[in-house]
């Protein structure tokens, strides 16, 4: 109750009744210690006019002794009565008899003689705080002495104390007057301070926040803000955020103005308009079409990856060119001399022109320097980045044979190249070194960690400078950018603009845009229609013994970041509280392997089938085990079956930049008949907020998502699978492109290299 109403006090307020309470308590504990020795002073000064008083009365006393009790009393006379705080003296005969007492002790003579006779038991003076009624007295019982040194009398010296304690009690209240008033000052200079230093300059930097939200113009955050970070972090997150707004704005205009979905045909009308003339260049190191050898003939794949998933439809839909590594068995024998043939083989819609790299430039650039290095750097998932020298000069010396074939390929004329990915960060600026008037462009379609992660690559300069070299830098998510700008900030002489977001470096300037990539329909990819669909789905029902299974499904690449095992985990703990699922529900992952040559891949690979084999071993029965590990390059159908079948879509990636396969899924669902449970440390996490978002490392969790899935209400399951279904269909693949694409050929190029400006 009183914390509450404590915690409704404004916070200077309460840090000043805080702060004052204690020095209050201190300074009241070191004014009673104070108290306390002067009182103690008091009390031995009165023990010493005692004696005082005994030693002066000492030889009238001694002779008095001498005489009958009688003569005694009346040679004392009135020297034993009292003055003001003296109350008066009594004088005693060894044997307890009294010669003479003042009139102030006689009503206690008897206590008096108490106190005498221990004095003489004792053989030495003693005091005695005697309390009679309210008051107490002070009482010295003084041996008198014979010459020979026995006690010939006892003189007892008595005060009255009361005015000893009036003065402490006095002295009392007047520190307690004091210490009220300097606790009162320091409160208010204490609420004061804060209130200055602290809830005045919070207060209107919420206040400048909330102006911020609700879109009221504001330009800097307010500048006595008490630490400096903190304001120039807000000024960057308020960048950052009128970035986002714009951008969003801009996308909302976009989509007013042309209504909501994009197709492949207006994506191609819209490059036309953007590319004008110029030729439309993409350049990876993924090629979209790899040919191996099957029984020595030339077998075309379909390589797994977003980057292929998302782009492949964008150059069949605008035409252009795509420079790849020619990385298959086969590659060379299906390509011309150049390296280059038409694809999709079966309907050529574009170029791909493919690189060719020995086996040591694609150890060092691709397994090494790209797969070895940057890729867990930028994952942050448990795996150490390895850096060599060697790897280095290899991805150097590649990037420049990939900006070269680009370069080979644009000829002459203008271009918009699109640079994709952390394997080829360098290529951007050798691409406008060689042609400053190219629109260049570089997607990265991994995270950008921050500055502190990313600082540990030897080389981080040098691929920062590179990258700097594009017009346009996209990342799936604005705290990417965020990122990424802070750790040029960090690394390269570049000047930043916060507002704009963008970075100059030796007079060009890079910007950098978040754009959440994205997938197409199936139906645009002409995926199998109903019965052929139904047909692939028995047979493969058949196949993998599925009958009347409920099933749920992953698709992956066999990487560390996508996290399978935790998946597993979570499939077995599913199991083992949920038991009456066995024999009813089946999960299937699809993995295909990938990057091989690479230690950490082939053991993880190892570590998935151990893992499956020993939860299948646990829980299977005749005819039935929980998982189906399916390891293989799977074509797009087969996906597209089991997508289709899956009751459940589970992507639990420890890290992705989007994650596509999470989209592949939700686009296979027109019937708006399935769950997807989704890693909230994938980006495509913030788009789908209506996929049960689980932590993939908390098993509990996940398994409990997985029954939840299963046991969710076929509305529920509409509901959220309809809006998750038109964010998909509405932020498709061809959306991503034109945006991009817009954004990049949106900024002229400067009068001296634009050639129609001439
Ligand atoms: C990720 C990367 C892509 C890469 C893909 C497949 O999506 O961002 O650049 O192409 O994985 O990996 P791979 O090494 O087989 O090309």
């Amino acid at each position: 109750m009183l914390s509450k109403s404590l915690h409704r006090l404004p916070y200077s307020l309460r840090m000043g009744l805080l702060i004052a309470a204690l020095i209050g308590l201190l300074i009241g504990a070191l004014a009673w210690i104070q108290s306390e020795r002067e009182h103690l002073a008091d009390l031995e000064e009165m023990d010493r006019r005692s004696y005082v008083i005994a030693h002066q009365m000492a030889h009238s006393v001694q002779t008095a002794l001498q005489l009958p009790d009688k003569e005694a009393a009346a040679a004392l006379g009135s020297a034993l009565e009292g003055y003001q705080r003296l109350t008066g003296l009594a004088l005693y005969r060894p044997d307890g008899r009294l010669i003479s007492a003042g009139k102030g002790v006689t009503d206690f003579a008897d206590s008096l003689r108490a106190i005498a006779l221990q004095a003489l038991e004792d053989a030495k003076d003693i005091i005695v705080i005697l309390p009679v009624g309210d008051t107490r007295y002070h009482i010295l019982a003084s041996l008198i002495r014979a010459p020979q040194g026995q006690p010939e009398g006892i003189l007892v010296v008595v005060h009255d104390l009361s005015f000893l304690e009036q003065r402490a009690t006095s002295r009392l209240f007047q520190v307690g007057f004091w210490l009220a008033l300097v606790i009162l000052l320091l409160l208010i200079l204490i609420v004061a301070g804060i209130w200055a230093v602290y809830d005045r300059p919070l207060n209107r930097l919420a206040e400048w926040m909330r102006q911020l939200r609700t879109g009221d113009a504001v330009d800097a955050p307010p500048i006595e803000l008490p630490v400096a970070r903190l304001a120039s972090e807000s000024d960057r997150l308020a960048a950052s955020f009128r970035a986002a707004r714009s951008a969003h704005q801009a996308q909302a205009r976009a989509v007013v103005r042309a209504g909501n979905v994009w197709t492949r045909d207006r994506l191609r009308a819209h490059v036309v308009d953007c590319l004008q003339g110029g030729q439309l260049l993409v350049v990876s190191n993924r090629e979209p079409y790899l040919h191996e050898l099957r029984d020595g003939k030339p077998y075309l794949i379909k390589p797994a990856g977003g980057l292929v998933t998302a782009l492949d439809p964008v150059l069949q839909a605008c035409g252009g060119v795509w420079v790849a590594h020619g990385s298959g068995e086969a590659d060379r024998q299906t390509a011309d001399t150049h390296g280059r043939l038409a694809v999709p083989p079966d309907e050529p819609t574009y170029s791909l022109r493919r690189v060719w790299l020995s086996r040591e430039e694609e150890q060092g650039y691709y397994y090494g320097f790209a797969n070895e290095g940057l890729w867990p750097l930028c994952h942050l998932a448990h795996e150490r980045p390895i850096f060599r020298a060697d790897d280095w000069e290899h991805y150097v010396r590649a990037n420049r044979r990939f900006a070269d074939a680009a370069l080979e390929e644009v000829g002459n004329g203008p271009a918009v190249v699109l640079v994709q990915d952390y394997q080829l960060a360098l290529a951007p600026r050798f691409l406008k070194e060689a042609r400053p008037e190219l629109k260049i462009g570089i997607f990265w379609h991994i995270p950008w960690p921050n500055p502190e992660a990313f600082r540990i690559c030897p080389w981080a300069p040098e691929l920062l400078r590179g990258m700097l070299g594009a017009d346009l830098i996209g990342f799936h998510l604005q705290q990417h950018c965020n990122n990424f700008l802070d750790t040029v900030d960090r690394m390269v002489e570049a000047r930043l603009d916060w507002d704009h977001f963008t970075a100059e470096l030796q007079g060009h300037t890079a910007r950098v845009r978040p754009f959440p990539i994205s997938v197409e329909t199936w139906a645009e990819r002409h995926a199998p229609n109903s019965p052929a669909l139904e047909q692939q789905i028995d047979l493969l029902r058949e196949r993998h013994k599925l009958d009347g299974q409920r099933i749920a499904v992953g698709v992956d690449r066999i990487d560390y970041t996508k996290g399978l095992a935790e998946r597993f985990r979570a499939i077995g703990r599913f199991f083992e509280r949920y038991p009456h699922y066995r024999e009813r529900f089946t999960f299937v992952q699809l993995g295909a392997p990938s990057r091989t040559h690479i230690p950490r891949y082939r053991s993880y690979i190892n570590e998935l089938e151990a893992l499956a084999d020993q939860i299948n071993w646990r829980f299977r029965s005749d005819g039935w085990q929980p998982i189906h590990f399916l390891i293989g390059h799977h074509d797009s159908n087969t996906v597209y079956a089991f997508l289709c079948m899956a009751e459940v879509g589970i992507v639990s990636s420890l890290h992705d930049g989007m994650n596509l396969v999470a989209k592949e899924y939700i686009a296979a669902k027109p019937q708006l008949d399935g769950v997807l449970i989704l890693s909230e440390f994938a980006g495509a996490a913030r788009e789908l907020a209506d996929a049960l978002i689980i932590n993939p490392y908390d098993t509990e969790q996940f398994a409990e998502a997985i029954r939840r899935a299963l046991e969710m209400p076929p509305e529920e399951r509409q509901e959220r699978m309809a809006r998750m279904w038109r964010q998909v269909e509405e932020n498709n693949i061809y959306r991503w492109a034109a945006n991009f694409l817009a954004d990049l050929t949106s900024v002229p190029l400067p009068p001296a290299l634009n050639p129609e400006a001439n």
